[in-house]
């Protein structure tokens, strides 16, 4: 048997290791048996690829440069993932979505300047089909190289995560659109070197838009729409290289990504093509200046006193308490309040903090008992009737301007409804807007008072009140 067949074996065992592995990261029970899987095919995969290129290679310098291009990305990749803090991971993801998309317009380029060399031998509708899937594959790429930089851009703070709004911005997302249809029939007629440029430009400038169009809140949705993308781009350069191992692989991100879009945009109540399509007929929203009124300061000792006198406390926590790392003392908290016969429970609103999953991942790192960790849905009605919430450095997640007013960015957006509670204590350090850039105006309700501070500190100060 040749390499290239021993290869192809290597590719589907590899590939059906990727769908195992898939399969076990649906659950939490068999996760990491999923990531297991998942490293074991992808060592099938880079071996088999390694014995394809020593087997055709008449040199050593394609084997020493592969060795060279694997082994630098190998120690990047380890050196990130042992370092990245945990509120960095989807800013880290989209930094490596943008690789994908790069690596999907450099293999196109190549696939153009094979067959200007003459190397790839093709010829009539086989030549017509490959400089489609030269274009296809640039474009797909060239978008999820911009957009997952804005993506990163936005996710690290570097740019304001407020929508681009240009004017008459859907019909520059269809113009880029109608543009790449039109000159892929171009270039399958006539390629040139000219309409790549051209084609790579456009792509470029619609990725960038496209994300920058989105709003905060959506940000959820992007980065796996970018995933899913970075999965498709993939995709179109495994056709180009003729490799199994990229089209199967490709194609379960590009669909798994596609279908987690799909039920984030259905448990935020947001239009799935709308968001896919850069926030398509999404209007832009005055600039929020409504005078809230004033809001009131609460202390340490004061909270500690209030939840003292509390029957229930819910607890919701957001982005700020990852960054705080005040899991710890709320655990604390919660262990001491418990003990004075005070229910207390944790309402965990699906995006809070900035990956999935985030708050439940914190709360378990802290030793929080699962089931008092509750959904959104499991306990939004039981605000009401409550005698404290804590709201713990969430701010978009708990905004009632989500459900009140109909002009907000986050219109729509299903939050935590914690201004039902009789009172509501809010730790942040100042009265800055959420992610969304959002005016909040829980924060002026008669029953809700602010905490300021770093939420660690905070709750260690009511700790010692207590
Ligand atoms: P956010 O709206 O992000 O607000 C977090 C709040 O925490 C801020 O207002 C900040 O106020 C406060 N904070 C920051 N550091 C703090 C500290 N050390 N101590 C105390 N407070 C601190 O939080 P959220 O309610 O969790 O909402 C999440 C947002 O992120 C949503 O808009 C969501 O769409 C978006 N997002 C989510 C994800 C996923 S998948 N979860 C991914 C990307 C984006 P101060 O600055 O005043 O302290």
């Amino acid at each position: 048997m040749d390499s290239q067949s021993i290869a192809t074996a290597a590719y589907i065992v590899a590939a059906l290791l990727f769908i195992m592995s898939l399969a076990g990261l649906s659950k939490h029970e068999t996760s990491r048996q999923g990531v297991l899987f998942g490293i074991a095919g992808m060592t099938i995969a880079l071996l088999a690829t390694f014995a394809v290129v020593v087997d055709v290679s008449e040199s050593a310098t394609p084997v020493v440069l592969l060795i060279v291009a694997v082994s630098i990305g190998a120690v990047i990749g380890l050196w990130r993932a042992r370092v990245v803090e945990m509120t960095g991971m989807p800013e880290l993801i989209a930094l490596l979505h943008s690789f994908v998309g790069l690596a999907a317009v450099l293999v196109g380029w190549n696939g153009y300047f094979e067959v200007e060399d003459g190397e790839g031998h093709y010829s009539g509708a086989l030549l017509d089909i490959h400089n489609a899937e030269v274009f296809i594959g640039i474009f797909i790429g060239a978008v999820t190289f911009t957009g997952s930089i804005v993506a990163f851009l936005k996710l690290s703070a570097r740019i304001k995560s407020n929508p681009l709004m240009l004017p008459g911005k859907n019909y520059i997302n269809l113009g880029a659109l109608a543009a790449f249809v039109a000159l892929t029939i171009w270039f399958v007629i006539d390629p040139s070197l000219g309409l790549l440029i051209a084609v790579t430009v456009v792509a470029l400038a619609l990725g960038w838009h496209l994300v920058a169009s989105i709003g905060g809140g959506d940000m959820p949705v992007v980065v796996s729409m970018l995933n899913s993308y970075s999965g498709w781009a993939a995709a179109a350069s495994g056709f180009l290289l003729d490799n199994n191992a990229l089209i199967v692989t490709g194609a379960l991100v590009g669909s798994s990504g596609a279908y987690l879009s799909y039920i984030m945009c259905q448990a935020m109540n947001r239009s799935f093509i709308s968001v896919i399509a850069g926030g398509f007929g999404i209007e832009a929203s005055a600039a929020d200046d409504t005078d809230y009124g004033d809001h009131r300061e609460i202390n340490a000792a004061d909270t500690a006193e209030l939840l003292k006198a509390a029957s229930s406390v819910i607890i919701t926590p957001g982005y700020g308490m990852a960054v705080a790392q005040a899991q710890y003392p709320v655990a604390d908290l919660v262990r001491k309040l418990r003990e004075h016969d005070i229910d207390v429970r944790f309402g965990i609103h699906p995006v809070a903090g900035r990956l999935p999953g985030h708050m439940n991942v914190l709360l378990a790192e802290a030793k929080v008992p699962y089931d008092i960790a509750l959904e959104m849905d499991e306990i939004n009605d039981d605000f009401d009737g409550t005698s404290v919430v804590l709201v713990i450095g969430a701010n978009d997640t708990v905004n009632p301007a989500a459900t009140e007013d109909p002009s907000s960015p986050i219109a729509g957006m299903p939050v935590l409804r914690v201004w039902e509670a009789d009172s509501v204590v809010v730790f942040k350090r100042s009265m800055a807007a959420g992610y969304a850039g959002v005016q909040n105006p829980l924060f002026f309700r008669d029953n809700a008072q602010m905490l300021f501070g770093d939420a660690k500190e905070r709750v260690e100060d009511i700790l010692r009140e207590l």
